[in-house]
């Protein structure tokens, strides 16, 4: 299926450490430019709200190791993607807040005994793959400890899932991706609307060159 002109959506992603500005970019991308928006975790389904307990750190009957974690951030993904795949081949053009990287950087960051890149990406495998991935870097904010009582909103933590982030992004199979999708934007020191329109040109200017669906 695809709409009147033929050509389908476009998915793109905006990826970053904690409080970098991603929700608020993404929020004004769909406003603005009609962009479908979609952030992951979503806390709302059944998975998200379990995710949204372990984040919180509110106390759970179960406790969840960090394989059942992994696997419930990758499936809460999962949840979506049919909706997702109508929407971009109906024409719809989709905003998404975090997704597949942020998926495999926190868990390995986390440094478990075999969850390592290819485990943490297994279960994400066959996900539709962004066409386009900004990876926000904000310093002032990083630099300043600017985070909140999250779980994973340790500054310690976050150095090491920045490091992971670049591995993924440098790994050789991801050469392709990221020579062609990929953009890494240095907000540090702009105000919101300086952010948006950095963003907004490279959305914009961004145009699919692959008429079938990326996949993982
Ligand atoms: P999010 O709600 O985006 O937090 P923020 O708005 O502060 O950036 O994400 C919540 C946390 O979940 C964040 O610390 C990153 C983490 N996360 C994972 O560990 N795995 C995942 O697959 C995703 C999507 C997020």
């Amino acid at each position: 299926m695809s709409n009147i002109t033929g050509t389908r959506g476009k998915l793109i992603l905006i990826e970053g450490l904690d409080r970098t500005g991603k929700t608020t970019q993404c929020n004004l991308i769909s406003s603005r430019l009609n962009y479908k928006y979609y952030k992951f975790p979503n806390r709302e389904t059944p998975i998200g709200q379990i995710i949204n307990s372990y984040l919180t750190k509110q106390v759970s009957d179960i406790p969840l190791s960090d394989q059942s974690v992994h696997l419930l951030f990758s499936s809460n993904r999962w949840e979506f993607q049919n909706e997702i795949k109508t929407a971009l081949l109906n024409g719809q053009n989709i905003i998404v807040d975090r997704y597949i990287y942020s998926g495999i950087a926190y868990s390995v960051a986390k440094n478990v005994a075999g969850m390592d890149y290819n485990w943490c990406s297994a279960c994400d495998r066959g996900l539709i793959k962004p066409d386009l991935t900004v990876f926000l870097i904000n310093d002032g904010n990083f630099d300043n400890h600017g985070f909140g009582d999250e779980l994973y909103e340790k500054h310690e933590f976050q150095v090491k899932v920045s490091q992971v982030f670049m591995d993924i992004f440098y790994k050789q199979e991801n050469k392709d991706y990221i020579s062609n999708h990929f953009k890494q934007l240095d907000v540090s020191g702009m105000n919101i609307e300086e952010v948006y329109s950095n963003i907004e040109s490279i959305v914009d200017s961004f145009t699919i060159k692959d008429l079938n669906l990326l996949l993982f």
